[in-house]
């Protein structure tokens, strides 16, 4: 299966491409043009160099692909560099979206997070790129995952993906909770590594498919 890699040069693509790779995934990796520079990817055969509106270059980029990953995001801490939710991650998706239409890719697999749709800019934003994709007319699939975590030395061009100190312990108090355990477990922060390998999965089922808490970490741990 061949796949255009959206977002490939962040902390969560870091991880997913070796991953891919071994399991035997044909990757298209983009890369932003300002990130060209900051990114190992540059140096990669598989690595396409040009920014998500240039049309002509996504369409070539979207030769012979079976299916669109989408990693791409930003975050409030980032709005000084000029990206925003409105310039990132919601534009972004409509792009992939209309030229996976236009380039007739089938299949088209979201990551967005925990509580998509729910109070707040960011889970607002995420819940209108998963309305997205999911009036799209694409097989979709959508992963939501809790904080995520970088395993040692691995990052992307914003750094490695950590969970503050506390979280971990705040977690096993919660879980003692009668009742919570269930619910604590499927949103406890997820290694990256269990993210690749749940992305892995869910390229490869079928689609209609929004995936998070225990099913997401049952898939990612299969
Ligand atoms: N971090 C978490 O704990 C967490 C939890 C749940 C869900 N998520 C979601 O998971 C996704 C990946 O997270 P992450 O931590 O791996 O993100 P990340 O390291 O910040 O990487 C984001 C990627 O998106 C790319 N990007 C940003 N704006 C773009 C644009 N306009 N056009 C094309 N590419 C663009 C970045 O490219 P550059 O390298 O050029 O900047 C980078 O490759 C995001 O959607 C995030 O909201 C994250």
């Amino acid at each position: 299966m061949r796949v255009f890699v959206a977002g490939a040069t962040g902390a969560t693509g870091t991880v997913f491409i070796p991953r891919a790779t071994a399991a035997g995934l044909d990757l298209v990796l983009h890369v932003r043009p300002q990130s060209a520079a900051k990114t190992p990817l540059s140096a990669d055969s598989r690595a396409r160099v040009f920014d998500l509106s240039d049309g002509a270059a996504l369409a070539e980029g979207l030769v012979g692909v079976d299916a669109i990953l989408s990693l791409v995001g930003t975050m409030q801490r980032r709005f000084d560099s000029g990206d925003t939710y409105e310039s990132s991650d919601i534009l972004s998706t409509r792009q992939l979206v209309a030229a996976a239409t236009t380039a007739g890719v089938a299949r088209f697999v979201l990551l967005s997070s925990y509580g998509a749709g729910g109070a707040g800019a960011y889970l607002q934003m995420k819940g209108k790129c998963e309305g997205i994709v999911q009036g799209s007319g694409l097989q979709w699939a959508i992963a939501r995952p809790s904080a995520l975590v970088s395993p040692d030395g691995l990052v992307g061009t914003d750094g490695a993906r950590t969970v503050p100190w506390g979280v971990q312990g705040l977690g096993a108090a919660l879980r003692s909770i009668p009742g919570l355990r269930g619910i604590v477990d499927g949103a406890r922060p997820m290694p990256l590594e269990v993210l690749s390998r749940a992305l892995v999965g869910l390229l490869g089922a079928p689609g209609g498919r929004v995936v998070a808490g225990r099913v997401l970490w049952e898939l990612g741990s299969a």
